[in-house]
């Protein structure tokens, strides 16, 4: 990595931020394509009710990418030039490009949902249970749908779910019938239970959990969720927080660089953290 005044600054804004592994996901892809010295990607502590200064300060420096997590994925939308069709559907921004003094929002997280799943099956008419009706949920959901999967949303709070699965046209349910849980092709958890320092809850029962499931929890710390130890003692296939991490930072990449991104080296990092 040689930097210099040419070097173009990402930059990923959050709070907290210390823990984010983009940056050293996505200097590791720059490095990979040798282009370190043309792309920099820092984090930034930001409080949410700064974020509009954050971006006016951005582009007057031109900051060339803008990396969003929590928690400013919705705030942010405010403060930008153009959102495109996919954020504005999710209600979301996690990633803002510099187009030549231009910000224009993306949402890359339904990618991080949708990529590492299709990776195994094909999404068409599963029937898929997405616990949660956050924002990421929302994600999760846009793209399960755009895949033509058959979505049933269960929550915490029940109203949610409902709003939401007449948002996207697809089901709530309060699975008061905990045995329903078996009849899922793919359940994936969107919500933060299981998340340390509570690592020893799930978000849902797990004794209907088969092995004829794929089970998802876009949990990442701790590495295996309790969600997903007890998938795979019952013999499901499971898919680890870091896949939903790794694949919306490849699309990321793309919209930052141009180039496509080489996702051996951006998973090793994740994988070696
Ligand atoms: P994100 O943007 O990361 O999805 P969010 O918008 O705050 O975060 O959404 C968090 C989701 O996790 C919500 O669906 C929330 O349920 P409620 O709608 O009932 O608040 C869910 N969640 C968080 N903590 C939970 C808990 N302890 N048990 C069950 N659900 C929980």
């Amino acid at each position: 990595m040689k930097l210099s005044a040419k070097t173009k600054i990402c930059l990923i804004i959050g709070d907290p931020v210390a823990h984010s592994l983009s940056p050293a996901m996505h200097n590791a892809g720059f490095d990979a394509l040798g282009i370190g010295n043309k792309y920099v990607f820092l984090g930034a502590k930001v409080k949410v009710e700064d974020v509009g200064i954050a971006v006016q300060a951005m582009r007057k420096m031109g900051i060339h990418g803008l990396t969003c997590t929590i928690p400013h994925k919705i705030e942010v939308m405010k403060y930008l030039d153009e959102i495109d069709e996919v954020a504005k559907k999710i209600g979301a921004v996690n990633t803002v490009l510099n187009q030549n003094g231009k910000f224009i929002g993306f949402n890359t997280d339904w990618l991080g949902v949708v990529t590492p799943l299709e990776k195994i099956i094909d999404l068409s008419k599963r029937k898929v249970l997405v616990l949660g009706a956050g924002g990421a949920a929302r994600a999760a959901i846009f793209g399960l749908s755009k895949r033509k999967a058959k979505v049933t949303i269960f929550n915490r709070t029940k109203e949610k779910a409902i709003l939401l699965a007449k948002e996207f046209n697809c089901e709530a349910t309060d699975l008061i019938k905990k045995s329903d849980i078996s009849n899922f092709d793919i359940i994936i958890n969107t919500t933060s239970v299981g998340m340390k320092p509570r690592e020893i809850e799930t978000p849902i029962t797990v004794e209907y959990l088969t092995r004829n499931q794929i089970v998802f929890d876009i949990v990442y710390v701790p590495y295996e969720t309790k969600l997903l130890i007890e998938a795979k003692k019952r013999g499901a296939m499971v898919v680890h927080g870091i896949e939903m991490l790794l694949y919306q930072g490849t699309a990321q990449f793309e919209i930052y660089t141009g180039q496509k991104a080489p996702e051996k080296v951006m998973r090793a990092i994740l994988e070696t953290r």
